[in-house]
C-alpha cells in the first residue's frame, strides 16, 4: 500500500501489484492478462478467458478442448453436499446458499497443502452453477436434478438446469458474454477480501466463501438484483424519467450508476446494453429497455453518472428468463476465474495484509470497578 497514504474506502489507494487485469487504465482500459475485454467478449468464449485468467495465457485448441471437457467432468456434487442444500431454506438467499456450498466443499474435498490449487479452482468453477441450480430446482419444483448435463459450456449448462432444456443459442451467447465481462476486475471489494483471507495463508474456500460475503451486497454484485428492482419500478420511459428525478430529489441512490474507479463510463456497459436490446427485440419487450435507457439518460443529465455492468445486465438476464434472485449468484459463477486467479498471485508473492488505523476513541481511562459503574 502507498506509505502514509489515507482515504476514505482506500479510495485511491494502491493496495499491491498484479499480473492480472487493468481497470480504466490511461490507454489500456479494461484488459485480462493484457486483452482487451472487447477483444475477450467478441471472440471468446467463457472457458478461454477462464483458462486466461487462471493460467496467464491463452489457450491453444488443444488445451481448451481439454480444459472444457475437464471442467465438464467436475460438475458433479458430492451426496452430502446436496443433502446440505434441500437443507437450506427455499426462502434462503441464493448467495448464502453458495457461500455455505463452498464452505461446506471445503469440508469434504478440503484443499490441503495448496499443490492442487488450480484444480481447486476448477473444480469451483465447475461446481458452483450445480450447486446453485440443485439447491434453487429442488425447492422451487421439487426435483433433485441431474447436474452432470452434455451441455459443453458452462453457460449451456446453467441454462440447462434453470430451465430443463438445452437453451436458445442466442441464450447461451449472451449469458457467456457477460461471464466472460464479470470474470475479473482488479482489486475490487469482493477480491481484495479474498487476497486479505489468502494473505493469513488460509484455503481457497475460506478465500471464495469470503468473496462471496463481499460480493453480496447491494453496492457490489448486488447491484445487478437491485437495479432490476428499479427498472421493475416503472410502466414506460415517461414514468422512469419521472421516477428517476425524483429519486434524484430524495437523495436516493440509483442502483446500476457510478463505479469507485471509471468516471465517464463502464466499457461492461456498451455489450451489456447492446445485448440488452437485442434480447427485448427478440422476445418483443418494448417496454424495460425504453425505460433502462431513460433512467440511463435522466442520470447522466443530472449527476453524470453512467450506468455500470450491472444495469443492462439485469434486463439481459430477465429478458433469457432468470428470475432476479439469480442474478448475483451468476457473478459469483464467472467472478470465481478472477478470485482464484488474485488467490493465486497472492499466494505466488505473499505478505500478511493488516493495515493500521488512526485511533479517534477515547483518551486512556481509570478502570472502574463493576459495582461502580
Ligand atoms: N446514485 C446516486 N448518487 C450516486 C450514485 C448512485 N448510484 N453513485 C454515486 N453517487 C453520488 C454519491 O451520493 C456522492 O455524492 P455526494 O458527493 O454529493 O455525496 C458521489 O456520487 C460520489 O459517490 P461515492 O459514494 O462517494 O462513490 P464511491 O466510489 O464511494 O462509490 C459506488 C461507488 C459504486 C459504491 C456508488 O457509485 C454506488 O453506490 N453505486 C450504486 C451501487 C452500484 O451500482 N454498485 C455496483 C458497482 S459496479
Amino acid at each position: 500500500m502507498s506509505a502514509g497514504k489515507k482515504s476514505g474506502g482506500l479510495a485511491g489507494v494502491t493496495a499491491g501489484e498484479t499480473h492480472i487485469c487493468t481497470v480504466g487504465k490511461e490507454g489500456a482500459g479494461l484488459t485480462y492478462r493484457g486483452y482487451d475485454i472487447y477483444d475477450l467478449a467478441d471472440n471468446a468464449c467463457f472457458e478461454e478467458v477462464a483458462y486466461l485468467l487462471l493460467h496467464g495465457k491463452l489457450p491453444t485448441q488443444a488445451q481448451l478442448t481439454a480444459y472444457i471437457a475437464k471442467i465438464k467432468a467436475n460438475r458433479g456434487l458430492p451426496d452430502s453436499l446436496k443433502t446440505v442444500l434441500e437443507m437450506v431454506p427455499a426462502d434462503a438467499h441464493p448467495m448464502d446458499v453458495l457461500r455455505t456450498g463452498v464452505s461446506f466443499l471445503g469440508n469434504v474435498e478440503p484443499e490441503g497443502d495448496f499443490s492442487n490449487q488450480s484444480d481447486v479452482a476448477d473444480r469451483l468453477l465447475a461446481c458452483l452453477p450445480s450447486m446453485l441450480l440443485y439447491w434453487h430446482r429442488f425447492h422451487t419444483d421439487g426435483v433433485r436434478i441431474e447436474t452432470e448435463t452434455d451441455d459443453d459450456s458452462i453457460s449451456g449448462h446453467f441454462l440447462h438446469m434453470l430451465h430443463d432444456k438445452a437453451p436458445k443459442e442466442l441464450h447461451r451467447r449472451c449469458l457467456d458474454t457477460t461471464l466472460i465481462l464479470y470474470a475479473e476486475h482488479e482489486f475490487n471489494a469482493s477480491t481484495f477480501a479474498g487476497r486479505v483471507i489468502t494473505g493469513t495463508l488460509s484455503d481457497m474456500h475460506s478465500a471464495v466463501s469470503g468473496a462471496i460475503g463481499a460480493l453480496r451486497g447491494p453496492l457490489h454484485g448486488g447491484a445487478n438484483e437491485a437495479a432490476m428492482a428499479l427498472i421493475s419500478e416503472f410502466r414506460n420511459a415517461e414514468e422512469a424519467t419521472a421516477g428517476i428525478h425524483q429519486k434524484l430529489a430524495d437523495k436516493a441512490l440509483i442502483m446500476g450508476f457510478g463505479h469507485r474507479v471509471y468516471t465517464t463510463s463502464d466499457p461492461r456497459n456498451t455489450v451489456n446494453k447492446r445485448m440488452s436490446k437485442e434480447l427485448a427485440d427478440d422476445v418483443g419487450n418494448t417496454t424495460l429497455y425504453p425505460i433502462s435507457e431513460a433512467i440511463e439518460k435522466v442520470m447522466w443529465d443530472e449527476k453524470k453518472l453512467f450506468a455500470n455492468a450491472d444495469f443492462f445486465a439485469a434486463s439481459v438476464y430477465h429478458f433469457m428468463g432468470i428470475p432476479t434472485y439469480l442474478f448475483t449468484p451468476i457473478f459469483v459463477c464467472s467472478r470465481i476465474t478472477g478470485w482464484a486467479a488474485h488467490i493465486m498471485e497472492q499466494r505466488a508473492n505473499n505478505k500478511l495484509i493488516r493495515p493500521a488505523a488512526d485511533y479517534i476513541g477515547p483518551d486512556l481511562q481509570n478502570w472502574v470497578a463493576i459495582e461502580d459503574r
